[in-house]
């Protein structure tokens, strides 16, 4: 399919049938942006919404995958070219996983620095913010066990914290009425800082944050902290060596470092008419891009053992490895997610100490 024409080809429909990009959206229940990135080329409608665009564009299937009017004698000819190209995007088309959500159509990318930070802050800065919650402390995130049972993190009192990826700043929170007395957060988002910000205050804590990519020096100090954590944070590193080797600089000697991510076979595994596939290989670690909702997210899914021997590599001893769902929580969730947690771990936590 060429995006980039059909794009085009919506447009002049649109305008043909006197609609702005505002009008049409409503109609089809979304929003103009939506529109608007079909338009310029930048992705292609869902299957849900193809019939419908269709008859507001008063075209056939076949055109639209086309992108052009088609004449009785070319609609033949262009049916089989576009069954042919269509069998062609399903193969390339692999599923991801992120979080308890399936996406759809990923590509895969060259992996840019400052591409993936634009994207990403972009997306923390706005709707990303609407999937937290689950991911604070006293939760690791998904259906793995809470740290009121697992204690990973140990007695906090009179400790020096750092948080990476510290988002609304509830974990901070949760440190801080255990003890801790010198908090510290670092995030890429200026919103999701701001968010700490607001939230600490409100709850009379201080705390240091710094708005930054966890990944990049950020004048932290130096064999400062006793432990440094992060809940569904540090997967969004765009480099896992340059993460560690800065963690391991700002812990003193035998401090901890834990954090807790989607487990990269989760990340493979979706559930198709209640069964599980494999539908993305556990051994790929290209970057993708998806569109969660109307923004796009760049990421790639690493595999346990390059978690593991980053850290070896870094000065790194590990602790433990959690890999355990709890299964009252997804027995009663009562969703698919929760059903994949009972067959296969959704998340894990590594606990490692600076040697
Ligand atoms: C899933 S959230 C978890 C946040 C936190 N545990 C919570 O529940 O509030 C991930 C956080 O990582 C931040 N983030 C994403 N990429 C980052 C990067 N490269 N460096 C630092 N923070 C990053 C996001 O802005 C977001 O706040």
């Amino acid at each position: 399919m060429d995006q980039v024409e059909i794009g085009r080809f919506i447009a002049v429909l649109r305008k043909q049938q006197n609609l702005t990009q505002i009008e049409l959206a409503d109609v089809l229940g979304i929003s103009n942006k939506t529109i608007s990135k079909w338009e310029c080329g930048k992705g292609m409608p869902e299957l849900s919404l193809m019939m419908p665009l269709c008859e507001s564009l008063k075209i056939n299937l076949n055109e639209l995958f086309s992108g052009v009017k088609l004449t009785d004698t070319d609609y033949k000819k262009k049916v089989e070219e576009n069954i042919m190209k269509l069998i062609e995007d399903a193969e390339k088309t692999k599923k991801n996983v992120v979080g308890g959500k399936v996406l759809g159509k990923v590509a895969n990318i060259d992996m840019d620095v400052s591409k993936t930070h634009k994207t990403n802050t972009e997306f923390w800065n706005t709707i990303g913010s609407e999937f937290l919650g689950v991911t604070a402390l006293p939760s690791w995130g998904g259906y793995l066990p809470s740290e009121l049972k697992l204690n990973l993190l140990g007695d906090l009192s009179g400790k020096s914290i750092l948080e990476l990826g510290c988002g609304n700043g509830h974990s901070l929170d949760y440190v801080a009425g255990l003890g801790a007395k010198d908090l510290w957060g670092v995030d890429i988002s200026a919103n999701q800082i701001n968010k700490t910000k607001s939230y600490l205050s409100s709850q009379k804590i201080s705390a240091n944050l710094i708005c930054s990519p966890m990944e990049e020096e950020c004048g932290l100090p130096t064999d400062y902290f006793d432990i440094v954590f992060s809940v569904f944070g540090v997967g969004w590193t765009t480099s896992l060596d340059q993460t560690f080797e800065h963690v391991h600089s700002y812990l003193k000697k035998d401090g901890i470092f834990v954090f807790g991510w989607s487990h990269p076979i989760h990340k493979c595994v979706s559930i198709e008419d209640d069964k599980f596939v494999f539908s993305n290989s556990y051994f790929n670690e290209e970057w993708y891009c998806a569109d969660m909702s109307d923004k796009e997210i760049m990421l790639s899914n690493r595999m346990l053992s390059t978690y593991i021997n980053t850290l070896a590599r870094n000065g790194f001893a590990i602790e433990s490895l959690i890999e355990e769902t709890d299964k009252e929580r997804a027995i009663s969730s009562g969703t698919d997610f929760g059903k994949k947690a009972l067959m296969l771990p959704t998340a894990f936590i590594i606990k490692a100490r600076k040697l």
